[in-house]
């Protein structure tokens, strides 16, 4: 399953097992996180079995997120997207490609279970078993080589797309601050200089590789998908220097009101401020794309996916700069607020443009008609409704539990008021279960042989 491009070669069948492996994982990741959201009802079904424990599997579920989910869903996208943007074929697909997708699953794997049997980092989104770190570390170097070696054979010829751009920071800042987060709290600076370096870590893990490839594969994708340029290339650089100058400084604000000195406080809280223009610029520019393309979003679910991640985005960015103010802190910090706010750039945003990049690529790589259109829209409304109510009642959970803490009712007050949310919680997590079962049924029944064959080319 290797397509021709002029110079470039797409191997479908290494796009094709990372799609696969991001849909696995999103299942266990729902799973995980349904499991866990029954220990706030009071019915988690496992209690006292310790390699279950609600705390572990709490951990299964964002790592499995980030590292399952997320990871499989970008490589994919990028072993798509960077023979098309460079004509070039990515450094090896037959042996590193192979080798690459079998390490990246046995280090998800050999994380899920050593966080089940309790040896997690005690690090904040680098739970990741000490001894699996290395092997990450070595995976996210291969994947540097793997897909920088195009660009820069392009780079030699022409200037980059901003997609590129994108891309090439990605990789290289994600080992830079795997490392940092990793291991400078834990062996060099612990106390609290170590946890505004856990912070900076938690939110560069999110801000210096989740953000900057999505991007990247959204100046791919939208503009193909539309069959036409990015509205302005240069409000597109504006956006990346944006996020690549102020990114990096944000991190404490995950621990305001901390002993961490006031001055790195505020700058975080500054530089979170700012970078919010850079955003702005983003969203204009690729609602200045879709103008007059309204139509669009209506025939292509794939467009809709992409298009409601960057709305929520918006929506994640407006509430940060809200969430960020050290007063709206004393109200929301350790509530279910930040919980909502996860979500939504989380799954909302990152997870949304990965089922979107799914749809497309789906019967590309299958050389199959879409089953069905109206599973595909079923499966659509269910999630987002699902999502998004989920992150409106966790935002009024926050608002509940930070209220009641400052009125110092009991504690036990702020459970008791909290009990219905968590219940509305679970049962949008049910409403988006069932979407993605859809959404897998359908692309089952598309990749069986019976279906019709793709009327289109494979190589568009
Ligand atoms: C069935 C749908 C889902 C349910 C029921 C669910 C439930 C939960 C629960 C109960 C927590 C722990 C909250 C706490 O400790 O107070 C959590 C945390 C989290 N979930 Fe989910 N989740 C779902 C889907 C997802 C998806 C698809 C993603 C990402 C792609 C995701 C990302 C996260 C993240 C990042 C956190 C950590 C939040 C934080 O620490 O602030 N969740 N989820």
């Amino acid at each position: 399953m290797v397509t021709r491009g002029k110079k470039g070669v797409v191997s479908f069948s290494l796009v094709y097992a990372h799609l696969v492996s991001a849909l696995v994982f999103l299942g266990i990741v729902l799973l995980a996180g349904l499991l866990y959201s029954l220990q706030f009802l009071g019915k988690y079904p496992f209690p006292g079995v310790e390699f279950l424990s609600p705390g572990r599997v709490r951990m299964l579920h964002t790592n499995g997120a980030v590292y399952g989910f997320i990871t499989n869903g970008y490589v994919a996208g990028l072993y798509w997207a960077v023979p098309r943007l460079t004509g070039y074929k990515v450094l090896n697909e037959k042996y590193l490609g192979w080798f690459m997708f079998w390490a990246l699953q046995a280090a998800v794997l050999a994380t899920a279970v050593g966080l089940l049997g309790g040896y997690a980092q005690a690090i904040e989104w680098g739970e990741t078993p000490i001894f699996v770190d290395p092997f990450v570390l070595v995976y996210l170097l291969l994947a540097l080589f793997q897909f920088t070696v195009p660009i820069y054979q392009y780079g030699k010829e022409r200037p980059l797309y901003a997609s590129s751009w994108y891309i090439i920071s990605g990789l290289i800042w994600i080992p830079m601050v795997y490392i940092m987060g990793n291991y400078i709290p834990q062996f060099f600076i612990p106390g609290v200089a170590g946890a505004a370096i856990t912070g900076t870590w938690i939110h560069d893990a999110v801000g210096l590789y989740v953000t900057p490839l999505g991007w990247g594969l959204m100046y791919f994708f939208v503009p193909v998908i539309l069959k036409k340029p990015i509205w302005s290339h240069g409000l597109s650089l504006l956006g990346f220097w944006g996020l690549a100058f102020f990114y990096p400084m944000q991190g404490v604000h995950h621990y305001l009101w901390s002993p961490i000195p006031m001055y790195a406080q505020y700058a975080a809280v500054f530089s979170t401020l700012v970078l919010e223009l850079a955003v702005v610029t983003v969203i204009i520019n690729f609602f200045m794309t879709m103008r007059g393309n309204g139509d669009a979003l209506k025939k292509s679910v794939p467009l809709r996916w992409m298009m409601i991640g960057i709305v929520n985005y918006g929506i994640t960015c407006l509430q940060c700069s809200i969430q960020v103010l050290l007063t709206t802190q004393k109200a929301i910090h350790f509530t279910d607020w930040v919980v909502g706010h996860a979500h939504l750039i989380m799954f909302g945003t990152f997870g949304f443009w990965i089922l979107g990049i799914l749809s497309y690529l789906w019967p590309k790589v299958t050389g199959r008609r879409l089953y069905s259109s109206s599973l595909d829209e079923w499966a659509f409304w269910l999630i987002m409704i699902g999502m998004e109510t989920m992150w409106v009642d966790l935002l009024a959970g926050g608002l509940v539990q930070g209220f009641t803490w400052w009125g110092l009712n009991p504690w036990m007050d702020s459970v008791r008021f909290s009990a219905p949310l968590w219940f509305v919680r679970t049962v949008t997590g049910i409403m988006i279960f069932v979407g993605f079962i859809l959404y897998l049924y359908n692309f089952y029944m598309t990749a069986k042989k019976e279906n019709i064959p793709s009327a289109q080319p494979q190589e568009a």
